[in-house]
């Protein structure tokens, strides 16, 4: 019997009510497949933790985790508790850093019976590929003077290795689905970084042959995600690109309660950490209607990654019939809650039994 030692971190806000119900769905899936079960170990690591401990996770916490096959994770941010850049930093980034996950991959697919907000979704299938460690997203800068003089530097850090990662991750995943990579660039505006990351681009893209590229400003990118999104394959960018690209894939897909992310280490050193694109959503707390499709598919993609493709398939077919059969939250326009949504996926599963 193969047993996944999982790490769960429901963190704060709706991620406390949609990871208990992934892990739900996950345990149907392990009774289904037959040789396979999951452990789960819950942490607290959230906003409230910080409030009790002044941290948001314990000094020994990184290596707690580190046992651990993956993490599966809800949300973190509470700005009425903890500055986001504290809670942020403490969890969620400190993690993808410091077990260097740091690759980000993003579906963004059109779901059956789901009224894309676009004229023309025509069946759009995505992967955002986001450099996950470093980017816009450095710890570089600072903030000098005060008062009207005030400046505040932040640096943008792009390391080839990094870079080179990230689009050698593209490019892999592009061999196995349509053969398309593009890249998000901004070189028109953006000179150091930018000429840089298509250099690399261009560079990594030799190795390839057998894949198509292209590149985009990210401003003309974003465009095309909402006129044109089937034109795109595998999309590869940079850790603020990418995280706004995602956001976009969400948008058109319909809700951003449905997006999915793997926050992937490539040398397999340390656990990689599941989480859906979206926040806490603080405007929707405690009301059972949080949209448990972004972490469920979150739980396909770890499925995915301990090599249970078979299984992470059955589990979107299943995703896609209920939102097809439109057992969907009110972020899509229907009125079911967290808990028949996820009761309709554990039935349809059991179903295939
Ligand atoms: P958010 O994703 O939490 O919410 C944006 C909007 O989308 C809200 O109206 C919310 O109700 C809605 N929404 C999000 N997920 C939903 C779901 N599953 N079902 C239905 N509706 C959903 O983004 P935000 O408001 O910018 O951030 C809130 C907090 O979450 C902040 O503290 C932020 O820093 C944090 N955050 C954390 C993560 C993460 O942990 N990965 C990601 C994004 C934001
Ligand atoms: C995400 C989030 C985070 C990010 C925030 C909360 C720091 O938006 O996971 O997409 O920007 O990476
Ligand atoms: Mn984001």
């Amino acid at each position: 019997m193969k047993k996944l030692k999982i790490a769960s971190i429901p963190g704060d806000g709706i991620g406390k009510e949609v990871v208990p119900a992934a892990i739900d769905v996950l345990h149907t899936v392990a009774e289904l497949h037959g040789g396979l079960t999951f452990e789960f170990t819950d942490f607290p690591y959230s906003c409230e933790y910080y409030l009790e401990h002044g941290v948001m996770m314990p000094e020994d916490g990184m290596k707690r985790l580190s046992d651990f096959d993956s993490i599966f994770l809800g949300a973190v941010g509470d700005a009425n508790l903890v500055p986001d850049h504290i809670s942020l930093w403490g969890l969620l980034i400190k993690i993808r850093r410091e077990f260097e996950q740091t690759i980000n991959v993003r579906p963004a697919k059109q779901l059956p019976g789901i009224q894309s907000p676009l004229v023309n979704p025509n069946d759009f299938d995505i992967m955002v590929v986001r450099e996950n460690s470093e980017g816009e997203y450095s710890s570089v800068g600072g903030r000098i003077y005060r008062g009207e003089d005030e400046i505040a530097i932040q640096n943008n850090v792009f390391s080839r290795k990094a870079t080179e990662r990230a689009m050698r991750f593209a490019f892999d995943l592009a061999s196995k689905r349509k053969g398309r990579v593009t890249s998000a660039t901004k070189s028109n505006g953006i000179v150091y970084s930018m000429p840089f990351w298509d250099e690399v681009f261009k560079d990594v893209a030799e190795s390839y042959p057998n894949v198509k590229t292209d590149q985009q400003h990210i401003d003309a990118l974003a465009a095309f995600f909402v006129t044109n999104p089937s034109r795109f394959d595998v999309v590869v960018a940079s850790n603020l690109f990418g995280d706004i690209l995602s956001d976009i894939g969400a948008g058109i897909m319909g809700s951003i309660g449905v997006a999915p992310a793997g926050n992937i280490n490539v040398n397999g050193k340390y656990p990689s950490m599941f989480e859906p694109v979206h926040g806490s959503a603080p405007d929707i707390i405690g009301k059972g209607i949080a949209n448990p499709v972004g972490q469920i598919w979150t739980a396909k993609m770890l499925l995915d990654h301990h090599g249970e493709e078979e299984m992470g398939q059955v589990l979107l077919d299943v995703i896609e019939e209920t939102t097809k059969n439109r057992i969907i939250t009110s972020d899509l326009g229907g009125s079911h809650s967290t808990q028949d949504v996820t009761n309709e996926i554990i039935n349809r599963l059991k179903a295939k039994a």
